[in-house]
Formats: C-alpha cells, sequence, structure tokens
C-alpha cells in the first residue's frame, strides 16, 4: 500500500477533523456555541468530509493498488493526481459547509453556492478514478474483491446520477418535495448501502484467505447492488411511501439481508478474520442484517426515523467501515491503539442506540447526553495516535 501511504495519512485526517466536528454538534446540543455555527451546517461540513474524504480515497486506493502493479509508475502517479485532487477539493468544500451550507457565498457581484459546486467537482473526480480503474482494469483478474469493487464503482456511478438529479430539478420548476427528497436519498442510499458497503466488502475479501466459492460469485454483489437501488422509500416520511414503494423497498432489503448472509457465511470460515477487531466487525455486520431483518418484518420500526438512521448509518459507517479500513491499512502496527478505536466505536453505537427514540429510558443513564457527546470524540484519540504513528513512521 505504500504508493498510496500519503492519500491515507489525508483520508484519516479527515477522519480526525470530521470527527471533531461531530464532537462539537454534539457539544452544542448542551452548551452555548458561537452565533454563526448552526447545527445544520455542522452536520454537513462533517458528513460531506466523511464521505468526500475519509470514505472514498481509502476504497479506492486500495482497489488501485489491486490492479496495477507497484512497478508501473506512470500508472500509480495517475491515480494519485487524481486521489489529491479528490482530497483538496474536499477539503476546500469543508469550510464553505461549516459556514453557509448550501447557501450561496457572495463573491463580488455575484452569489454562488460554493459548496455545492465544489461538491460537483468532487463527483467529477469520482468519474475519473472510474474511467482510470477500468482502464487499468482490463489486464487485472477476476478475484472476488475485483468483482465487488466493479460492482461497488457502478454503485458510485448511479448514485452519483440522483445527487445530480437533485441540482437539476431545482431548475425544473416543479415544486414537489417528494421527488426532491426521493432523489436525495436515492443518492444516499445507494452510495452507502452499493457504494461503500460492495467496497468495503471487496477490501475484506482481498484480506481473506478463501477464494473458494460456496455459492456462483453473482451472489455476492447483484443482490446488493440491485438492492440498494430499491431501498431508498425506507429513507422518506412514512406517510409519503405508497403500498407499492414500500414492497420495493422492503423487496431491496431482502435481496442485501441475503447476500451479507452468504458474505457473513464465507468470512466465519475464515481463519484470517479472527481475534478481537475482526471479531467485532463480523458482529456489527450481524447487527446490521437483524436491523434490516426487523424493517422487513411488520415490526413498526421505519428506518428513516431520525434518531434511527443515524445509528443505522454510523453502524455501517463509522461501524464496520472504519474499524476494517484501520484493519486493512495498518495490519502490522498500532494493535493496542486499534482494539481502543475499536472499543471507542462500540461506545457511540451504544450512545446513538439510546438516543435513537428505540432505547427503553430506565435503561439509559442519567444525564445521558453529557455520556453521546464524552463518547462522541472517543475514537479520535486513537485515530489521532495512529494518524502520528504514520507520519513519524515516514
Ligand atoms: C468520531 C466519529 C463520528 C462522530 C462523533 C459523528 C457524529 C455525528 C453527529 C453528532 C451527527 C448529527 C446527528 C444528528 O443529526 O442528530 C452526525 C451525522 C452524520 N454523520 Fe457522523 N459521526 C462520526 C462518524 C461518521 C462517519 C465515519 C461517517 C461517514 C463515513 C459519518 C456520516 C454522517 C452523516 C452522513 C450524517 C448525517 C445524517 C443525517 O443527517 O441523516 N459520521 N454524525
Amino acid at each position: 500500500m505504500s504508493p498510496y501511504k500519503h492519500i491515507w495519512q489525508l483520508s484519516l485526517l479527515s477522519f480526525i477533523i470530521a470527527g471533531i466536528t461531530g464532537f462539537f454538534y454534539r457539544y452544542g446540543m448542551l452548551y452555548p456555541m458561537p452565533e454563526w455555527l448552526h447545527f445544520a451546517n455542522l452536520r454537513h461540513a462533517h458528513s460531506h468530509l466523511m464521505f468526500f474524504n475519509w470514505v472514498c480515497p481509502p476504497i479506492m486506493a486500495w482497489m488501485a493498488a489491486g490492479v496495477v502493479d507497484s512497478s508501473n509508475l506512470s500508472a500509480i502517479r495517475k491515480f494519485k493526481v487524481c486521489l489529491y485532487t479528490m482530497l483538496f477539493l474536499g477539503f476546500a468544500s469543508y469550510p464553505f459547509f461549516l459556514i453557509y451550507g448550501y447557501q450561496s457565498v457572495p463573491i463580488g457581484l455575484a452569489s454562488i453556492p460554493l459548496a455545492a459546486v465544489i461538491s460537483g467537482l468532487v463527483m467529477l473526480t469520482w468519474y475519473w478514478f472510474i474511467y482510470l480503474y477500468f482502464r487499468e482494469r482490463t489486464t487485472g483478474g477476476k478475484s472476488t474483491s475485483n468483482l465487488l469493487f466493479d460492482a461497488s464503482l457502478l454503485a458510485l456511478l448511479i448514485s452519483s446520477l440522483g445527487a445530480w438529479g437533485v441540482s437539476v430539478f431545482q431548475f425544473t420548476g416543479i415544486d414537489s418535495p417528494l421527488i426532491a427528497s426521493a432523489m436525495t436519498h436515492f443518492f444516499l442510499a445507494v452510495f452507502t448501502e452499493g457504494w461503500a458497503v460492495l467496497g468495503l466488502l471487496g477490501i475484506i475479501w482481498s484480506i481473506v484467505d478463501t477464494e473458494t466459492l460456496l455459492v456462483k460469485s453473482g451472489w455476492l454483489w447483484m443482490p446488493i447492488l440491485f438492492g440498494s437501488l430499491m431501498i431508498f422509500p425506507f429513507s422518506l416520511i412514512q406517510s409519503l411511501v405508497s403500498p407499492m414503494m414500500l414492497y420495493t423497498a422492503k423487496a431491496g432489503t431482502l435481496l442485501i439481508v441475503v447476500s451479507l448472509i452468504i458474505h457473513l457465511f464465507h468470512f466465519l470460515r475464515s481463519a484470517v478474520l479472527s481475534g478481537f477487531i475482526w471479531k467485532t466487525v463480523l458482529f456489527l455486520i450481524s447487527v446490521k442484517i437483524i436491523f434490516q431483518v426487523a424493517a422487513i418484518l411488520p415490526t413498526g420500526i421505519w428506518p428513516g426515523e431520525h434518531g434511527l438512521s443515524v445509528l443505522y448509518l454510523h453502524l455501517i459507517l463509522l461501524g464496520i467501515m472504519s474499524i476494517v479500513f484501520m484493519e486493512a491499512y495498518f495490519h502490522d502496527s498500532g494493535r493496542y491503539a486499534r482494539i481502543i478505536f475499536t472499543i471507542s466505536i462500540l461506545f457511540v453505537i451504544a450512545t446513538l442506540a439510546m438516543i435513537s427514540g428505540y432505547w427503553p429510558p430506565s435503561l439509559a443513564p442519567g444525564n445521558l447526553y453529557i455520556w453521546v457527546m464524552a463518547a462522541s470524540i472517543l475514537p479520535v484519540l486513537p485515530a489521532l495516535h495512529l494518524f502520528f504513528l504514520t507520519v513519524f513512521s515516514d
């Protein structure tokens, strides 16, 4: 992974900055904050930096390392230029999201929604990476991780269409909050459940010691890819969802569950995925499956409820994905910091469960929001340690 070491460092730095931003969101719920800092903008700055710079570059650098030989310096340089540009734009969007959110910024006589413009440029770098990857990929193998990476990039491409759709829709003059919200949630669902989940499964498959599949390889990616396209109605306001949309979302969720169970079955047989950290990852994948089964059954659980959707999103992206990244990139160093990172994430997820609206209040500690705030800074501390570990091992 050494050619992409600085990419990884910058991604880790993004995680730290975005994590501290998340902490300030929780801090601001209890203590006074500067007047110019709005909650919605803090959330935008946090979530976009996480999506742009924490989710994408580490998966992409891993993919690039898988298709390009370390002696092919010219191809490595092209990937690096693309990933540095992506990271630069991600960092550049951060202050605009923090101060202005999606509002326009006055520049001279004009007024430009700079955060949205930079976000559009970030998406162009995704297309740039997809182009580079598939150009190099033609000579690559057909391993399971390669298949998952191919599918994940297809999901990224499709998800981005939803995001462009939101921008274009603003100019149509049609006044339909349902369509605008549906496109936003289509983007979020396919990005998270398609691109990020398939990408992180691809990383896990490149680490496991077996390529012996008990099913046809299509079962590992097709249900997740197609399922991710169908689940967005679950994120809408329940009363706006027609029975047809509801059944589509349930069918999509079922597809994802079936495929995840197959992945989990293979992972449980792998001798490499042992030890506390990998067992935690497999446990969190099981929790994700249980959550999704609960959404399919008539339990009354609506995944789009704010508390529940924040919990679910962090279960996947902070829980499963961030722990896998640390394991993949630091496999032989910083072991204790990685264990502390994993435990601190379990704390964050537990506190998010307590404020999800589904936790019995009698089982929550007093001063709950103090605990929620304290837990939210914990993952940043071992991440800082690991960041300095990579910087000083240069
Ligand atoms: C130290 C780690 C993290 C902390 C402390 C944290 C904290 C927060 C907080 C406080 C919110 C606002 C919750 C609310 O609106 O009630 C939030 C939302 C969000 N976070 Fe995180 N987060 C962390 C990690 C991550 C990661 C790793 C990702 C993605 C890779 C992520 C993506 C998001 C997104 C997309 C939202 C917006 C959710 C929504 O509005 O529905 N977060 N986070």
